[in-house]
């Protein structure tokens, strides 16, 4: 089987690509510059010479500069939204099955338990909205599209707020994290594998939720990684001070609880994710490597 994954140079990208690559998958991955997918003219021409050649299509493209898109509605909306209606007919028109990412951001937070696939949507920020207009066009495309909700990613490649704590433990003695928002930190090779079991399994086309298992503020989270450093690699002088989100004045309103159920893709018989506490202990053996200590 051969599968095109859009986007292999962002965060989820790069390690979907791995992980398909390392179990023997043919994938093509066309960077931003060979194929710009608001660029109408070129995404038509890439389907009309390749798009008999694949039969999955998995789009990890996303405008995902959640504050900047609250004075960018237009570019957010371009690449959310425009680009993905176009690529979602195409794949539909030569029968290939999509599946798109989008985000926990589709709610509005005010939820105190898990948000299921039949919870109403309701975006609180310009980029949650333009990501739930692209499911829309996702889902009026084809009944057999897949949309992939997921939240809170961390990995390898690009930012995430556990590089970024892990890097403070060698270099600060203290971080301020948020408490009073909460949602599932996702492993992004966690995700990976379980992608490819979604496509392995040829799951029923909708929308599914597919993230970490555990809901947690950042707060938690960090001093959850913290202790586990200490466990792993040994004692560290480091303060983490809760804060509340209002403290930041971050342009874009974050939904204070997003944290998503993943029954549904259970129930289709795609097993649930690894333990945070697993996720983040392998996580920080493979940032022991790359980062400067
Ligand atoms: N990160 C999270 O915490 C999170 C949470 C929930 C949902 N999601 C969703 O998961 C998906 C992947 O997110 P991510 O964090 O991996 O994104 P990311 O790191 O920002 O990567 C985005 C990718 O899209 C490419 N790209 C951007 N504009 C493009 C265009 N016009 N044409 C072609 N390629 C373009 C980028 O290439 P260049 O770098 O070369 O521009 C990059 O490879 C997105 O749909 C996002 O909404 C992410």
């Amino acid at each position: 089987m051969k599968i095109l994954i859009l986007g292999a140079t962002g965060l989820l990208g790069y390690e979907l690509k791995n992980t398909f690559l390392a179990k023997g998958y043919d994938v093509l991955t066309p960077s931003h510059d060979s194929l710009d997918i608001t660029d109408s003219n070129k995404l038509l021409e890439y389907f009309e010479c390749e798009g008999g050649k694949f039969q999955w299509c998995i789009n990890c493209v996303g405008y995902t500069k959640v504050d900047l898109a609250e004075k960018k509605y237009d570019d957010a909306k371009s690449i959310n939204v425009t680009a993905v209606e176009q690529l979602a007919a195409l794949c539909a028109k030569y029968k290939i099955r999509m599946l798109h990412f989008s985000t926990d951001f589709v709610f509005d937070g005010k939820k105190s338990s898990l948000y299921t696939e039949e919870d109403g949507t309701n975006p609180i920020n310009v980029y949650g909205k333009t990501k739930l207009l692209g499911e829309e066009k996702v889902l009026e495309s084809s009944s057999k599209h897949i949309i992939a909700r997921t939240s809170f990613l961390y990995g390898k490649n690009g930012p995430s707020f556990f590089k970024t704590l892990f890097e403070k433990f060698h270099h600060q003695d203290e971080f301020e994290a948020v408490e009073d928002i909460r949602s599932c930190p996702t492993y992004a090779p966690d995700l990976a594998s379980r992608i490819m079991l979604i496509i392995e399994k040829d799951i029923p086309g909708g929308i599914y939720h597919v993230s970490g298992e555990e809901c947690l503020s950042r707060y938690d989270a960090a001093i959850r990684m913290k202790n586990i450093y200490i466990r792993e690699f040994g004692d560290i002088n480091f303060h983490i001070i809760p804060v509340l989100e209002s403290k930041w004045n971050a342009p874009a309103q974050r939904p204070q609880n997003s944290s998503l159920s993943n029954k549904k893709l259970l129930g289709v018989g795609v097993s649930g994710s690894m333990s945070f506490d697993v996720c983040i202990t392998e996580y920080m053996k493979k940032l022991r490597s790359m980062v400067k200590t």
